[in-house]
């Protein structure tokens, strides 16, 4: 027991809401919160040669100890512990209930063991029973099973969420990653998606999920369990930029109707028919997920044609904003917690009106306070300048845009185009990524400059004010963010040769406006680095740096243009040697006023 919760421990920093174990013959503990919660829980005799352990970071169901892993079948004696989403989990419930299955959980990992069950009941064979569970699976998994007729044997299956080996000296362990298994062995084989691991504590082997045999031999690792849980990464906020792309596919991860142009967003379900009637949207938010408000209302405005106003919680909660029955306040927030949001909600609840929160942090405050809402499942972010999920964010808005647009004027044609577009964006944001060094380079050309000014129109002006706030909050220079029209009316003046100006102008509807405000930078001697797309050939002369981003639709280039300029202030703050993560004076939730 001592190597599962010393485990946890090590897995601590991914994030977590609740946390368990179970162990063949002695029995499970559950408890909220982090691993401390639950060894205060741990009963002396629970001893035993093997055992599985998980830390919760909730996507389906409020942290609880019911919906903490490991969770089990109706007998206690098969059980899971699980990492990913399974999309199709309330038909497989409703399936098995129907069967006579008893749930004790509302999580969707819960079909897994019932499944297993059933399967077991006619294959006697628990490698076989979890093969023909998976085919009915559908989502991601990196889950472990374990029976209390074979307790020595575990069995991994893999599918989009990591899964690692650690092959010891008469043990044998398996994890999410290798944290928990370096201080036992440095051995280690990674499961492929699509595979399948059954070790005891003398063997190991690995299948596909047809049984055919697969041989890979282990590999040392030589990373320190810091590096790894950064993923080899320097830092989490070069980490957290770097998911971008699994984080956007994650968002839209079974809420897509793509041959429909229809956005299904479970969360919404139970509000479905009150939004039709929605006359007007408050959005609000803080600090970046604020910005990510300013491009939804660009988003809802145009596409479903819903007046929208944009409000930052500590003003919201101060004014006597006027509301009625057919407003409806949206509430974004990564961490589910920040006070002034929470207040604005408040506020909103007292005048009866309907409250929506886009949240990645399930069970957070936000997200139970508020009356529905979507889900970010961008996964844990530690670094307190907020990337990844702010690409969610404005996927989710967008998400919601399909969502509140078909049932009003969008049409079919137009749902449709904007459902493929967001499903290629995960690809576009890789290329940009790919393209890291360069935002490598001219971070260090441009760290020796103590001002900025970032300039955006329309869906790229929030962009300009949030890729200010990225370089100010790591690097700690003075930059801001405004309105391309607006610099004529006073920020032009600030402009020489030692202040520069990132210009985000992909080829969109309001192009020609950034290509003539860019030559008014210019005519004053000001650098600019620009962010555009393929189209952009007038800037290719204009700009002093240029970063080409894919094309995508107007709407969605957000997504792509705040990708540089995250990378740009992460490598900026690094060539200053500033502590990246923990910028100073700042933290990852303003929980206080
Ligand atoms: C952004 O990089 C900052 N960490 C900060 O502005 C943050 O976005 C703001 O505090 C809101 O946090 P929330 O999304 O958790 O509500």
């Amino acid at each position: 027991m001592p190597i599962l919760i010393d485990g946890l421990t090590s897995l601590e920093y991914r994030g977590y809401d609740s946390a368990g174990i179970y162990i063949p013959g002695a029995g499970s503990v559950r408890a909220v919160g982090a691993v401390g919660s639950l060894k205060s829980k741990l009963p002396k005799n629970l001893k035993g040669e093997s055992g599985i352990a998980h830390l919760r970071w909730a996507t389906h169901g409020e942290p609880t100890v019911a919906n903490a892993h490991p969770h089990r079948d109706c007998s206690g004696t098969i059980w899971v512990v699980h990492n990913g989403i399974i999309e199709n989990h309330q038909e497989l419930r409703d399936k098995l209930i129907k069967e006579g299955h008893k749930f004790l959980s509302k999580t969707d990992t819960e079909v897994l063991p019932h499944l297993v069950e059933h399967y077991f009941k006619k294959e006697k064979d628990l490698e076989r029973a979890v093969l023909k569970t998976l085919r009915d699976i559908r989502g991601t998994y990196g889950a472990v099973f374990v029976s209390e007729q074979e307790p020595d044997k575990l069995i991994a299956v893999r599918m989009g969420a990591p899964v690692v080996l650690g092959l010891g000296d008469g043990e044998n362990f398996i994890a999410s990653d290798p944290s928990p298994i370096l201080r036992h062995t440095k051995n280690v084989i990674y499961l492929q998606d699509g595979e399948m691991a059954v070790i005891t504590p003398t063997s190991h082997a690995i299948y596909t999920f047809d049984r055919a045999r697969v041989r890979r031999s282990p590999e040392k690792v030589e990373w320190s369990p810091e590096q790894i849980q950064k993923g080899g990464f320097k830092h989490f906020m070069l980490k957290e930029i770097m998911e971008g792309p699994e984080v956007i596919e994650n968002t839209l991860r079974g809420r897509l109707v793509v041959d429909k142009g229809l956005a299904k967003l479970g969360g919404l379900e139970s509000v479905s028919e009150k939004l039709r009637g929605v006359k007007r949207i408050i959005i609000v938010g803080c600090g970046t997920a604020y910005y990510a408000g300013l491009v939804g209302e660009y988003m809802l405005e145009e596409y479903a044609g819903i007046p929208v106003e944009v409000e930052v919680g500590s003003e919201f909660r101060y004014r006597k904003p006027v509301m009625d029955s057919e407003t409806i306040l949206l509430a974004v927030s990564q961490s589910g917690e920040t006070a002034d949001t929470l207040e604005a909600i408040r506020e909103a609840k007292r005048k009866g009106i309907l409250t929506l929160g886009i949240v990645n942090t399930v069970g957070s405050t936000i997200a139970r306070e508020t009356d529905a809402g979507i889900f970010n499942h961008a996964g844990p972010e530690i670094g307190v300048a907020s990337t990844k999920a702010f690409l969610s964010q404005v996927t989710a808005l967008a998400l919601l845009t399909l969502f509140l647009g078909r049932q009003r004027q969008m049409s079919l044609v137009t749902g449709k185009r904007i459902a493929k577009e967001l499903l290629d964006l995960p690809e576009k944001v890789d290329i940009i990524l790919s393209d890291h060094q360069k935002l490598r380079s001219l971070a260090r050309k441009y760290s020796k400059y103590d001002d900025f000014l970032y300039i955006g129109r329309k869906y790229n002006y929030p962009i300009a004010l949030e890729g200010a706030l990225k370089l100010k909050e790591v690097s700690y220079v003075h930059a801001e963010g405004c309105g391309a029209g607006e610099m004529k009316h006073g920020p032009l003046a600030m402009i020489d040769p030692n202040f520069p100006t990132v210009a985000i102008a992909p080829k969109d509807s309001v192009y020609e406006k950034m290509v003539s405000n860019i030559q008014e930078i210019k005519a004053r001697k000001g650098k600019v680095l620009v962010i555009t797309n393929r189209e952009g050939k007038e800037l290719r002369a204009l700009a002093d740096d240029l970063i080409v981003v894919p094309k995508t639709l107007e709407m969605l280039s957000p997504i792509l243009t705040v990708v540089p300029l995250q990378l740009f202030a992460y490598y900026f703050a690094v060539e200053k040697g500033l502590n990246v993560d923990r910028p100073r004076n700042l933290a990852k939730s303003v929980t206080v006023e």
